[in-house]
């Protein structure tokens, strides 16, 4: 049986990467809502519904397991999936506590897209690990949109960035921690902007690490792979021109993932 992976576009590729790496003989399916995204910046009741048709359409592909590599959709549904269904359910929540655990002092930077910052998963979150209200929360919208566009590298970008975090000094930051799988393709352009010493702390490791001890724990490991097939909302991607852009990205993770 495959593993189902849903996201809004291309940001739970990010996770997928890291899944294909960690459990290389599995199958995916990798289900990206490009006709809905970004989810970020829509009504909370709209995204509820675009998840639950999402994973409605997993688990009649049978797949043993889902993760929600979107850390919007994520703090929007996750609860009313897994009350939904039986098969493991995992979500992407911003690594917080690791990064208040060891942040010796300094300051915590958390970005996120909009709804995930103002949902209250996140507050919730702060509540029980931030006691000394050491971090500090940056909503990225645009970044989400520069993604979805194969907008990476640009002068654009650095820009949007340098001026959204002009009033923060980033010498008093001792991690930023990535809170929506998109921002991971914009790792070498954080970087360039943060002091060396900053450390970015994605959760793409920490949740199929996860996926990974739920399946070893059930019984659930197979050696059938590595295969991934694409689905975008709901249609299967059978063009040679989109398979060809996904294993681009793929290559792009790869670089990143020496940034940290
Ligand atoms: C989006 O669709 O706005 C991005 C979702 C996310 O990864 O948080």
């Amino acid at each position: 049986m495959k593993i189902g992976f849903f996201d809004s576009g291309i940001g739970g590729l990010t996770v997928l990467h890291q899944a294909m790496i960690t459990l290389p003989q599995e199958e995916f399916i990798y289900y990206a809502d490009t006709d809905n995204v970004p989810y970020g910046t829509k009504r909370k009741e709209e995204v509820l519904q675009y998840v639950e048709d999402a994973v409605e359409f997993l688990v009649h592909q049978d797949v043993k397991a889902i993760v929600i590599a979107c850390n919007t959709a994520t703090s929007i549904a996750i609860d009313t999936l897994r009350m939904k269904y039986s098969i493991p359910i995992l979500g992407m929540e911003p690594a917080v506590k690791p990064a208040v655990q060891k942040c010796s002092g300094k300051r915590v930077m958390v970005i996120a897209t909009p709804i995930t910052v103002k949902e209250e998963k996140l507050r919730n979150l702060l509540q029980q690990v931030d006691d000394d209200h050491r971090v500090d929360l940056l909503p990225l919208p645009k970044l989400v949109l520069f993604a979805e566009t194969g907008n990476f590298e640009t002068v654009e970008v650095e820009q949007y960035l340098r001026k959204e975090l002009s009033e923060y000094h980033l010498e008093n930051y001792s991690s930023l921690t990535l809170g929506c799988t998109h921002f991971n393709y914009f790792k070498d352009t954080f970087r360039r902007i943060f002091p060396p010493s900053v450390e970015f702390i994605d959760g793409s490791e920490g949740t199929v690490n996860h996926l990974k001890n739920i399946l070893r724990a059930n019984g659930m490991l197979e050696y059938n792979g590595p295969d991934v097939t694409y689905y975008q909302s709901g249609r299967l991607v059978s063009d040679q021109k989109t398979l060809a852009y996904y294993a681009k990205l793929h290559r792009r993770l790869d670089t990143m993932m020496s940034i940290a």
